[in-house]
């Protein structure tokens, strides 16, 4: 006779299961994204989280898209991009797709998001104007990196894995004394009381401005915030 399967034991880790869904795995896909209208050719990203946490699109890279098209498309001509833990570039990727920008934009990750930048960058047909790049904070700077001296850094959603944010902040500075006129666009989301100490020592070692956005009052409900990072004299 089939034995009927035993019942949970009564303890509040077992309960827990039941009533906390286990995160699933979003199966890979395409999306296009065209930032409400902001894009009039919507960006295609192939979404696989197989590699990494930066094969999805996260909230705080919307918001620097958006913030990047909406106030930025005019002034980035002359521009050497460069993104930090790009993902699958969503934010890097826009820019290349929404604004006249005349240099290579660099979108750079650690070496297993790779393939997914490249890939996404082949999706757009941006090969001509978009460049992967293996860059790992806290380590010297690639030679590209060196050679170009990027004046624009976009960051989001790099902060949420505290032992990295020393080499974040490690890698800004190198950015900003690379390029003493450098600005860095920031969107971060706060999830934890920790993520306070990554803006108090950024507050120490560079200027750092709270950006406007017309639809700032929205995502700071959300704990999402726009900064900008300089250098300090
Ligand atoms: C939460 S994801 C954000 C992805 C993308 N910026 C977005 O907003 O959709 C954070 C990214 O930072 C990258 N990252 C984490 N630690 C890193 C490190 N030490 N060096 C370089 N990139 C890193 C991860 O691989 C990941 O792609």
């Amino acid at each position: 006779m089939a034995s009927r399967s035993p019942s949970p034991e009564f303890s509040p880790l077992s309960i827990g299961e039941y009533f906390t869904p286990v995160p699933t795995y979003k199966v890979a896909s395409t999306t296009a994204v065209d930032f409400s209208g902001l894009l009039e050719t919507p960006l295609k990203l192939h979404e696989d989280l197989k590699t990494g946490c930066g094969g999805q699109l996260w909230p705080a890279g919307m918001v620097l898209a958006q913030q990047m098209l909406r106030y930025h498309r005019g002034s980035l001509k002359d521009a050497r991009i460069l993104e930090l833990g790009a993902g699958g570039g969503l934010v890097g990727l826009a820019v290349a797709m929404g604004c006249p920008v005349d240099h290579s934009i660099y979108i750079t990750d650690q070496e297993n998001m790779f393939e997914l930048m490249s890939k996404n960058i082949a999706l757009n047909g941006l090969e001509s104007r978009v460049k992967e790049l293996v860059l790992n904070w806290g380590e010297p700077l690639p030679a590209e990196v060196l050679r170009d001296k990027p004046n624009v850094i976009l960051a989001a959603d790099c902060v949420y894995f505290e032992p990295a944010f020393p080499l974040l902040l490690s890698t800004l500075a190198d950015l900003l004394d690379l390029c003493k006129e450098a600005v860095v666009y920031f969107c971060f989301k706060k999830r934890r009381r920790a993520d306070m100490h990554f803006m108090k020592n950024a507050n120490k070692r560079f200027i750092v401005e709270e950006i406007e956005d017309e639809d700032k009052e929205t995502f700071s409900r959300e704990g999402l915030f726009l900064y900008t990072f300089k250098r300090k004299p």
